[in-house]
């Protein structure tokens, strides 16, 4: 059994020994509430997986970008994947290391390898020619060296969904392996980089160990190949990507001790290179840690349909309508009702506004709370303000004890940079 950081005790739903109806009446709905300890939980456990294989978990900021939560990884000794400048400046602010980040993405801007340089933060994972040949300009404009690893395609298929899927040879992530030696050669001449590293990040949200597998098997020849160029690496990162159970049913995805016994067996040719392993998990570190809860606000019922609408909406958590991805939902009291079949939706003016279509659920009443699980991960940091609406607050469980960690944006907050003209 994994731990649950979200469970009834006396018939009401608990986040560690806080009843979210506290919460929520407290901080008002929505709210995003996160399990300090699963947090906890989850690295260690991602970071066990991996022992006997020396290795860095730079944990993927895109993900979950909230100071409070990223202070708790910042605490546990994390190291970061960022892919902007803004992430660096959360990272930092939260009390990060500098010089453990790894900054990835296919558009770093000049402005942002200038800053990530002055920072003094670890390495550049390198998507292309022009992106290498601009920053060995930019570095050595400001008398630096870059640490580079360069990002390869492997052409695998994740099997993940498509908007999520980055390692096959029609997405834009990387350079493809034909292209990557050569490349690494001319990396080699430049002054203003130094090339230490290979990385890959095929997709996100993948159930299967076989595509980390195939794609490292890749990335081993490469490094041998490498190696008889002369260009001896430091360190492969193999990108994050490990999948979560959203409780769909449909399988669950391997553990971290499963996907570590997956990549040690991949990575055993490389041993006795001394190469470290370098990792980006995001959604396994934060995704069951974190919930969304919701008021309902009215039920109606049409000749098709039954429909729950609540106060949270896709500007909140995004991921149903995006990639009609499938989130657990229970009532926040009286689980056992009797269940109808409802669609859970928002106060947004479009159809695509929904968190479930055609669930089992109790059917609630006006005022009633719902929890939205495993919504931790690509959450809160992919909410905006549509349709203007304000951000959620967030809370951070320790115990029998909460801290808001975000407070409710005010209208004047949103409106700060606007002006008639
Ligand atoms: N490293 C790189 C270079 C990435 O692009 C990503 C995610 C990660 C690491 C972390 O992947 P994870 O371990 O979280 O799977 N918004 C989508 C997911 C987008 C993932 C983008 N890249 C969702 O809600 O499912």
């Amino acid at each position: 059994m994994t731990y649950e950081p979200f469970e009834y005790r006396g018939g009401e739903l608990c986040c560690e020994s806080v009843p979210l109806a506290r919460i929520a009446s407290e901080v008002g709905t929505p709210v995003y509430v996160y399990s300090r300890s699963e947090l906890e939980r989850a690295y260690r456990a991602f970071d066990a997986a991996l022992e006997g294989i020396p290795h860095r978990v730079c944990y993927s900021v895109k993900a979950n970008s909230t100071l409070g939560v990223l202070n708790v990884l910042v605490g546990l000794g994390a190291g970061a994947d960022i892919v902007s400048i803004g992430e660096l400046v959360r990272w930092t602010r939260a009390g990060g290391d500098p010089r453990k980040v790894v900054f990835s993405g296919v558009g770093k801007t000049e402005r942002e390898m200038l800053s990530a340089l002055d920072a003094g933060i670890d390495l550049f994972n390198v998507e292309s020619a022009e992106e290498l040949d601009v920053l060995d300009r930019v570095a050595r404009g400001a008398g630096k060296q870059a640490r580079i690893a360069l990002r390869v395609n492997p052409d695998v298929d994740p099997q993940t969904h498509p908007y999520i899927s980055t390692g096959l040879k029609q997405n834009k992530f990387g350079v493809s392996m034909a292209e990557s030696r050569g490349l690494l050669r001319h990396a080699k001449g430049l002054r203003g980089v130094t090339p230490v590293g290979l990385d890959f990040h095929i997709g996100s949200q993948l159930t299967k160990t076989s595509p980390f597998s195939d794609a490292i098997a890749r990335l081993v020849a490469l490094v041998h190949e490498l190696a008889s160029d002369g260009i001896a690496l430091e360190h492969v990162d193999i990108g994050g990507g490990l999948g979560i159970d959203y409780g769909k049913g449909d399988g669950a995805p391997p553990s971290p001790a499963e996907y570590g016994a997956a990549v040690r067996d991949a990575l055993a040719p490389l041993t006795a290179t001394g190469v470290t392993l370098y990792t980006e998990p995001g959604r396994v570190i934060v995704g069951r840690a974190g919930a969304l809860v919701t008021q309902v606000l009215y039920r109606k019922r049409n000749e098709a349909k039954h429909f729950t609408i609540v106060d949270a909406a896709m500007n909140d958590l995004l991921r149903p309508t995006l990639y009609s991805a499938y989130h657990p939902i229970k009532p926040v009291v009286r689980p056992e009702r009797a269940a109808i079949a409802t669609d859970v939706v928002g106060p947004i003016c479009e159809t695509g506004d929904f968190f479930a279509r055609d669930r089992e659920l109790p059917e609630m009443a006006a005022g009633e709370l719902l929890w939205i699980g495993a919504a931790g991960a690509y959450g809160s940091a992919m909410a905006s303000n549509y349709n203007t609406r304000l951000r959620s607050p967030e809370v951070l469980v320790s115990g029998d004890r909460y801290t808001v960690i975000r407070d409710r944006e005010t209208y004047d907050q949103l409106l700060a940079n606007e002006r008639v003209g």
